[in-house]
């Protein structure tokens, strides 16, 4: 069975940590280790040590979106990790906006991936982009791109793609999830989930022909969108009936605690620290 340990989120669960605003899983199983995302930047290289897991192990890293929060430690793990193969979609390198308020009081923020493909090959990333779903481990793959099939799940109005004052939505095609078999049923390590949660969790079941779900881990993004679509999202969860949701991140407090509420102690708040040992 794999062993997920939470590297970088917003928040820690234990004392010596980094918190920052981000996501990092270091994923082992059996004869294989491999890092989902690199956390913001500030805390990736500290938390691993910290936690006595040797980055210099990593030969294989997935990205799970292009966003900053994802993406930030890449140099900093190529550091370490030297000659990676870097595993993602092609549209990680998009430039990406989010657009906060309007008119006079229009913010636009950059939030994509820090650094450019060359900079990071210089470093020593070997990429390994596609759209379709690819196996990096045995019983170990990315969704690739995500169909949306529910009809609640619509994509976060505030983010965009574009640049120089020329953006349109963000489709994330790029976002995509770690699925790993196991005897249990599917463990689903999620980045963002901004291609929707029940949508991730329908292509994972798509791509292994395993209906059972185990677990899921990571962001899901419900903190951001409306109260409607977090309880459509609830109740779909509650048909697929995950044993564990250690969910954080993107989350948010509220949907943490509505999750919490319906699922009792089936829910764990996933912070930096926190260790799943599924044997
Ligand atoms: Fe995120
Ligand atoms: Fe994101």
């Amino acid at each position: 069975m794999p062993k997920i340990t939470i590297l970088c989120e917003n928040t820690v669960g234990r004392p010596g940590l980094i918190g920052e605003h981000g996501f990092s899983a270091w994923v082992e199983l059996e004869g294989e280790t491999l890092l989902l995302d690199t956390g913001a930047g500030q805390g990736v290289v500290h938390n691993a040590l910290a936690m006595g897991k040797d980055l210099a192990e990593i030969e294989k890293i997935m990205i799970s979106h292009g966003h900053y929060d994802h993406t930030g430690g890449l140099n900093m793990v190529l550091g370490q990790a030297r000659g990676a193969e870097v595993y993602g979609h092609p549209d990680i390198f998009k430039n990406r906006v989010a657009i906060i308020g309007r008119g006079d009081n229009r913010i636009v923020r950059s939030i994509g991936l820090p650094f450019g493909r060359e900079y990071l090959e210089g470093q020593g990333a070997e990429f390994v982009l596609s759209e379709g779903v690819q196996e990096v481990a045995p019983g170990a793959r990315l969704t690739g791109e995500v169909p949306r099939v529910t009809d609640f799940e619509v994509n976060d109005p505030m983010l965009f793609e574009g640049q120089g004052g020329t953006y349109a939505p963000d489709p994330f095609l790029d976002d995509q999830s770690l699925v790993l078999e196991s005897p249990l049923g599917l463990i689903i390590v999620f980045g963002c989930a901004h291609a929707g949660m029940i949508n991730t969790i329908r292509q994972a079941q798509a791509i292994t022909g395993q209906d059972q779900v185990y677990a899921l881990l990571g962001g899901t993004h419900l903190g951001f969108h409306t109260p409607e679509r977090l309880e459509a999202s609830i109740q779909a969860l509650k048909e697929i009936d995950p044993a564990v949701v250690a969910v954080s991140h993107c989350t948010g407090m509220k949907p943490a605690a509505r999750l919490m509420q319906e699922f009792g102690d089936r829910f764990v708040f996933a912070n930096a620290g926190s260790v799943f040992d599924f044997d």
